[in-house]
């Protein structure tokens, strides 16, 4: 598009932001038959689709106006938040540092909005959830990457990039951690690394950014404390999501922090509340316990699935393909040998019918060239037996 004189292009009215942004990405189709194991999409088999729709019903025969009209986000709803976090030992829950959100993507794009200026310091996990990095990356901060080992985080690392940054005079802004079933590691970071990152957040005047959505995805073992329940002095802000323990398309979520942030979010968050209809709907779904036992119902599927994908891994992949077995989550993060490069292993899988996420697409800095990412949460029990064993076949004729 040009104006009349054919000198303005349509490209030149972007900013500088939209312009590095890019033009947006292109939705690949998959060929027809794929098995996509890529994407951490929710067990389509699992919506409390009955429930859903009696709550429904339900608040739109008791109050049609309070539920319909413009309106602020359902008080109950922030209560049961409030009565979830504190379960989970976040004394300090309360409704005034509670916010409900479009889904944590929201909020993980609005926290950059109010704590970075171009050229602030971000620490982010490598690797880690990229839509959240993108939004960082997008507000001008500069990623600096700290590896996930077998139990998270690489604490060690974190302690000396920090004091290495303050030696060269940099404060960054915040560090953006998945403690609990990372995603795309599965990983948990153990209490005794929590306690320490919480020091080092307070020690070094950084906030933290825990991203939670898979806190309440627990398979096996006992429930560690969120970084939030360990912090005396407000350097935590929690995330979490209905997404992946009620449904991603209901787009509800909640952050917990400091009260100063709350509010800050809360200018930046344009459209105010979060919907009168919504969030009564959740809290309607969720209250008197029915969502406690919807997630404990969710966990027997997902460790099931969970299972069948290792047995799968197990008998068709290379035994030199390394793994941890996640105890929580929806992933399996594969470290694959020098010999299969992970761009080559999909362009394979491509032509077996199956499709998993590169490692690149999980880092902020090029690495992951020999890693790929494997959901269990989406596919059925027989389609995640299929498609890894076509991804076997694929490796091997990598290999071969
Ligand atoms: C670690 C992590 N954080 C946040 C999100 C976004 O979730 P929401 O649906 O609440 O925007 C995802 C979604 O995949 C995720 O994996």
């Amino acid at each position: 598009m040009s104006n009349d004189a054919g000198q303005l292009t349509l490209d030149a009215l972007f900013s500088t932001r939209a312009k590095l942004a890019g033009g947006g990405a292109e939705w690949a189709p998959e060929p027809d038959g794929t098995i996509s194991l890529a994407y951490g999409f929710a067990d389509p088999e699992h919506f409390p689709v009955k429930e859903l729709v009696e709550a429904t019903a339900e608040i739109l025969a008791e109050d049609v106006n309070g539920a319909l009209n413009y309106g602020p986000t359902y008080p109950g709803l922030v209560k049961l938040v409030v009565a979830r976090m504190q379960a989970r030992g976040v004394a300090q829950a309360n409704p005034k540092n509670v916010l409900i959100s479009y889904g944590s993507s929201q909020i993980l794009a609005l926290l950059p909005q109010i704590l970075v200026d171009p050229g602030d310091t971000v620490i982010v996990e490598g690797p880690c959830f990229m839509g959240a990095v993108r939004s960082f990356q997008e507000a001008g901060a500069k990623i600096e990457t700290v590896t996930v080992l077998e139990d998270g985080m690489d604490i060690d690392a974190l302690e000396a990039m920090l004091a290495d940054l303050k030696s060269r005079g940099i404060h960054p802004k915040f560090i953006y951690t998945t403690p609990t079933f990372q995603n795309p590691t599965g990983t948990l970071m153990p209490l005794a690394n929590r306690k320490r990152l919480v020091a080092l957040a307070a020690q070094y005047g950084v906030l933290i950014v825990e991203d939670d959505a898979y806190g309440d995805l627990r398979f096996e073992g006992d429930a560690l404390p969120p970084l939030i329940a360990l912090d005396t002095q407000g350097w935590v802000i929690n995330v979490g999501t209905f997404s992946k323990i009620l449904a991603p398309g209901v787009r509800m979520a909640w952050t917990c922090g400091p009260e100063a942030i709350i509010k800050r979010l809360l200018k930046f968050k344009v459209e105010g509340s979060s919907g009168p209809f919504l969030t009564r709907l959740v809290e309607r779904f969720a209250s008197d316990g029915k969502l406690e036992a919807h997630i404990s119902d969710l966990n027997t599927n997902y460790r099931h699935k969970r299972d069948v994908m290792v047995a799968a891994i197990t008998e068709h992949f290379p035994a030199d393909v390394r793994y941890v077995v996640p105890t929580g989550g929806f992933f399996i993060y594969c470290y694959l040998p020098a010999d299969l490069p992970a761009p080559k292993v999909i362009a394979a899988g491509r032509t077996h019918g199956v499709s998993c996420l590169p490692g690149m697409g999980c880092y902020a800095n090029g690495q992951g060239t020999h890693e790929i990412r494997l959901a269990f949460s989406y596919q059925s029990v027989d389609n995640i037996t299929e498609g890894i064993r076509r991804l076997g076949a694929a490796m091997k004729s990598v290999r071969a």
